[in-house]
């Protein structure tokens, strides 16, 4: 008994100091494959440890409401009298953005597919009653919160493939240029990994579309265009049940699941996230369990 009291103990003290420890980690695209992290050591410049997001910087403003003519079919851009696509102007993106190839999808039609869409209530884990919807409108940083009038929701629309691979999910009236309801790295994760003993999150949020069940890759998200800082994201990690709750299923660095994680909605910042280790996520930034409601998302099929 003593003995496991003095792991515990010895466990709490080091969780302590790594919450107290100086900056000296590398920060939220810690743990990533890519080439570019040249580009963007200078988020250590501008990350302030404990803040949730990110404080006394100036932020971009989003467009929301219908989606962006730039993810519109020719045809559909043509039904409105645009001109067709042009091919992506890279000036056009935040310089930080390293584009990622994607995995190739198959066009081959799936007979068993099913589509589905709706809006996404938030149903509370403690006492199973809704607490709201998945709003339409993110925080100011493009992060989506709750609102509780289904009016104002988000509306998803996805397709669920007959292997029950994961899937993207794109939102028709909500962060315009970035339309696919993804998932973005933290801004006081110190790795992009959730795992127990961390208290690394991702909120869900307005992205890029990325590989389906890719590893996090730092690609134009709401997150990153209003704060100018690059961070990791994903968005085709989606998987749904037979009771429609739908779960995020966030993909480490290494390609390995987290071994759990927990969605929560943080009420002061508005934003839902998923972490991988509930009680340090809390005691990291002072959260009660109030005001960082565990939670799972349902769809609500229109
Ligand atoms: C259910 O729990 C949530 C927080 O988890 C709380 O806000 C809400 O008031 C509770 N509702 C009921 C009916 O107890």
């Amino acid at each position: 008994m003593k003995g496991l009291f003095s792991i515990v103990s010895a466990a709490l003290f080091a969780t302590a100091v790594i919450a107290v420890a100086p900056p000296a980690e590398l920060g939220p695209l810690d743990g990533l494959v890519d080439g570019a992290l040249g580009e963007i050591t200078n988020i250590l410049d501008v990350r302030d440890d404990l803040h949730f997001n990110p404080v006394d910087i100036e932020l971009k403003t989003l467009a929301t409401g219908e989606i962006s003519p730039r993810y519109m079919t020719n045809a559909k851009r043509m039904a409105r009298g645009l001109n067709p696509k042009a091919p992506v102007n890279l000036r056009d993106l935040p310089t930080s953005t390293v584009s990622a190839t994607l995995p190739k999808r198959s066009t081959a039609p799936n007979l068993n597919s099913r589509s589905y869409t709706g809006t996404v209530s938030v149903v509370s884990n403690d006492n199973s009653s809704v607490i709201g919807y998945v709003s339409a409108s993110p925080n100011k940083y493009g992060q989506y919160g709750l609102c509780t009038d289904v009016d104002a929701a988000l509306k998803v629309s996805f397709t669920v493939s007959d292997d029950s691979s994961p899937f993207d999910i794109t939102a028709s009236n909500g962060i315009s240029d970035f339309p696919f309801f993804g998932a973005i790295v933290g801004h006081a994760s110190k790795a992009v990994d959730l795992v127990s003993g961390a208290l690394n999150y991702v909120a869900l949020g307005g992205v890029e579309q990325c590989g389906l069940g890719a590893i996090p890759s730092i690609i134009s998200n709401a997150f990153s265009f209003i704060t100018g800082i690059s961070v990791a994201v994903e968005s085709a990690i989606w998987s749904i049940s037979d009771d429609l709750e739908l779960s995020l299923g966030w993909v480490n660095s290494d390609g390995s699941k987290p071994e759990s994680t927990d969605l929560v909605y943080v009420s002061t910042e508005d934003a839902l996230v998923l972490t991988g280790d509930l009680p340090v996520f809390r005691n990291s930034f002072g959260f009660s369990a109030d005001v960082s409601v565990s939670c799972s998302l349902k769809l609500v099929v229109s």
